[in-house]
């Protein structure tokens, strides 16, 4: 069967295979239809891993035996250097050093510290992130100081399909300002008509955490700056994923977590980005003693701190945020152009490697098929996703289900290798043909999903 099995899979995107082109190129030919691929062998995939120059990074992460790990989208991997780096926190600068490591092991810079290495990965400079609270909070404190800043506004706009998180944020935040500000919310091809000259605050993810469709950071902030709005961006899916150029991009503010793509373990801190030019009008309020001038003067009234310092609010997690500088140290390492390669290629062969073998099973496609629009997973609909989705976990293909119908595969290329995805789809051709997701214990809703 080819993967001429394009029109199997149902899609809201024009019909046609976005098959890769290189190596296995010689196994596709043209049609009216689009470009079909020939059959795809699991040797065509060990072929791509021998020739994979980020395969040496695998050995760097702990990846259960039997087990596909494609869930690298909402926790990563643990990188072995942090199980190490935990113990060395724990039992020399806690157990041993006590309070002193606060200065000795440099704990109290670490928010700034880390956030200037993260900085280098998602296109700004130093001084312009600190690594701290969760994105929630983040959030929280980046629409505030935006809507301080164009106080005289009312709109923000937002994806109402985004990350739920995002919108109760905002909607919280509404409330507790009493009202006068509301959410304009819409979806992706009617942002830009959404921008106006009432709007204070476009406030985005850059990757869709459930289909995964990219956003042009660059053109929505353009916009928005046209109209004298600021923009707010989560990265949740697209820091240590994606190439981001934030200042390339003259974004305003941005957060993003450290758990998924950036591997920093799970609850990790998260990051919050204010480009240098609003550090003078920057308020939040969150105004606790991190952010002081001088917190160690322990003075009685709040004075405001200097820079990115203003975003901080008390003392930090330093066991997680330990964690947290491994796994972003493995990426300060990693051109983040050949992650993104690796990972559109992996996603493309998904999609082909389903339509061959999958395509009979009534499943959906819910990302684009264009990889340039598409972050690092491909999401796939199916009326049975959540059974599914339990049943490949059983059989060691770890990805997750998100309500109402959706299975998610992540790709993070340091350390899923090209032939997993090969057995990967192989396992969920065996999960439909013998009709395993049928078995009642695969209906059983969980807490987590
Ligand atoms: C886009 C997006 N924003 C925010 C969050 C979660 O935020 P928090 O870390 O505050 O729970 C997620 C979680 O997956 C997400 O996908």
């Amino acid at each position: 069967m080819s993967c001429g099995a394009s029109s199997a899979l149902n899609t809201n995107n024009a019909r046609r295979c976005l098959c890769p082109q290189d190596e296995i190129q010689k196994k596709t030919y043209s049609t009216s239809g689009g470009i079909i691929m020939a059959d795809l062998t699991r040797e065509d995939f060990l072929k791509l891993d021998r020739k994979d120059q980020l395969a040496p990074f695998r050995e760097e992460f702990y990846v259960p035996e039997g087990v596909i790990y494609m869930d690298g989208n909402s926790l990563g991997a643990m990188p072995k250097a942090a199980s190490k780096r935990v113990r060395e926190v724990t039992d020399r600068e806690w157990g041993h050093d006590l309070i002193k490591s606060w200065n000795m092991a440099d704990w109290f810079n670490a928010p700034r510290r880390i956030g200037d290495k993260i900085a280098k990965i998602i296109g700004a400079e130093e001084g312009e992130i600190v690594a701290t609270d969760s994105t929630g909070i983040n959030l929280f404190k980046a629409i505030s100081a935006a809507l301080a800043i164009n106080s005289d506004r009312s709109v923000i706009v937002m994806e109402g399909s985004n990350f739920p998180t995002d919108n109760y944020i905002a909607q919280g935040l509404i409330e507790f300002l009493g009202r006068q500000h509301q959410i304009r919310f819409v979806e992706k091809d009617s942002i830009m008509e959404a921008i106006d000259d009432n709007v204070a605050v476009v406030s985005l993810t850059d990757v869709h955490y459930k289909t995964g469709h990219l956003l042009d950071m660059k053109v929505i902030t353009a916009k928005a700056h046209q109209h004298g709005a600021l923009t707010v961006w989560d990265l949740c899916h697209s820091a240590g994923a994606i190439p981001i150029d934030l200042n390339g991009a003259n974004a305003d503010f941005a957060v993003g977590c450290g758990y998924k793509y950036l591997n920093g373990g799970p609850g990790a801190p998260a990051f919050i980005f204010v480009a240098k030019r609003h550090h003078g009008k920057l308020k939040q309020p969150l105004t606790g003693w991190w952010s002081h001038r001088s917190p160690f003067d322990f003075t009685r009234d709040y004075e405001i701190g200097e820079g990115i310092n203003r975003m901080l609010c008390g003392t930090q997690p330093v066991i997680s945020l330990s964690a947290l500088e491994v796994g972003v140290d493995i990426m300060t390492r990693v051109d983040i152009h050949k992650i993104r390669q690796k990972s559109k290629k992996m996603g493309d062969l998904f999609i082909a490697s389903v339509e061959q073998k999958c395509g009979d099973y009534g499943f959906g496609i819910a990302s684009p098929r264009n990889a340039d629009e598409r972050g690092s997973q491909v999401s796939l609909t199916h009326e049975n996703s959540y059974a599914i989705m339990q049943a490949l976990i059983e059989r060691g293909v770890i990805g997750d289900f998100r309500a109402p119908e959706i299975t998610r595969f992540g790709f993070t290329p340091l350390y899923l290798r090209y032939v997993d995805v090969w057995d990967a789809v192989d396992i969920l051709s065996d999960v439909m043909a013998n009709e395993i997701w049928k078995v009642p214990k695969y209906h059983v809703r969980m807490a987590v999903t």
